[in-house]
């Protein structure tokens, strides 16, 4: 990877929950890249295994003496991040860059249709038609999309906030969504999740300023990954109906690149360079959220 530029990071230990993802993966290797030892910490072993593995062999990484370990933890536990916290400090000395990258939606906070209809009203109809109403959301569902985003958010920093306020220049980032700031059609629960997630970083920027520890969050445009794919491309790998309308409402017409986000990630992480900045919701999305679709 090709990094915008470079800040020293040297010596400083970052944390980034979900970090076997694709998003988070790519901060993981710019954050090692700049010479931070980096905790890949997700709950699946294999890909924060593949991860670290592909950062300790990355000659940029190498060169600027960064480093990756896997961390198995579960957003969700607290027992599983404090145990995570204290193999982390042994290893390292302490987080200071904390990334709350975990996060996503759930097919069972999702209606099937972007507008109710008279005939969905019909149980019988909407049954042949297989339809998913607003109606048909189950609270377990919209429970665990909310959970994932909000508490996944909020534990982490509980957990790994408190030693930060002894760190030099401490950093929280975490990571809303365009739906945050108006919500997406089908998707009600992770829309009110990852707008709770950057009233969260509002709140926590205000409660944590006395302390010094800044926070702030990147709300990601449209980028395909893993997660999204078989929303925004067909089994052709062309454009659903679904993407052709978010791509007509991003003015620069086009998908992210995950390696985009890469420049904001490290600005808000260098406090010689975004040292007042705190609280904020930075949008990286070609213009999405600043069009009115006029
Ligand atoms: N992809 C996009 O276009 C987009 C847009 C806006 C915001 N986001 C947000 O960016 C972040 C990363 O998204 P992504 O697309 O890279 O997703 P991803 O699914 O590739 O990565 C999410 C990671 O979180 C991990 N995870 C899930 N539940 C966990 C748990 N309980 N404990 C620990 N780890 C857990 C997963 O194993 C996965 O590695 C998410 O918060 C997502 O909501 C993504």
């Amino acid at each position: 990877m090709k990094l915008p530029f470079k800040i020293p990071l040297s010596g400083k230990t970052a944390v980034v929950t979900g970090g076997g993802g694709v998003l988070c993966s790519e901060f993981c290797r710019a954050l090692a890249a700049c010479g931070a030892t980096v905790a890949v910490l997700g709950h699946r072993i294999e890909s924060i295994q593949r991860v670290a593995d592909a950062i300790n062999a990355d000659n940029e990484v190498i060169a600027a003496g960064g480093s990756a370990f896997p961390v198995v933890a579960n957003v969700l536990d607290k027992s599983s991040l404090e145990a995570a916290k204290t193999e982390i400090d042994a290893k390292t000395g302490g987080c200071e860059i904390l990334i709350n990258g975990a996060g996503g939606n759930n097919p069972r906070g999702t209606t099937s249709a972007e507008y109710l209809t008279r005939d969905d009203l019909d149980p019988a109809s909407a049954a042949v038609r297989s339809v998913k109403t607003f109606f048909d959301l189950d609270a377990e569902g919209i429970g665990a999309v909310f959970n994932l985003n909000y508490l996944g958010t909020l534990l982490p920093t509980q957990v790994f906030a408190r030693d930060m306020a002894e760190r030099v220049s401490p950093v929280i980032i975490n990571i809303s969504s365009m739906n945050a700031f108006r919500p997406l059609t089908k998707i009600p629960a992770y829309s009110g999740a990852k707008a709770a997630v950057s009233n969260l970083t509002q709140w926590l920027a205000v409660h944590f300023a006395p302390v010094g520890i800044r926070v702030n969050a990147i709300a990601p445009g449209f980028f395909v990954t893993e997660q999204n794919r078989a929303l925004l491309l067909d089994e052709n790998g062309g454009y659903t109906a679904r993407s052709k309308k978010i791509l007509a409402h991003t003015p620069m017409n086009r998908f992210g690149e995950p390696s985009e986000l890469i420049g904001t990630l490290l600005w808000l992480c260098d406090n010689s360079s975004s040292g007042f900045v705190n609280g904020t919701v930075i949008p990286v999305d070609g213009g999405f959220s600043a069009y009115s679709g006029v």
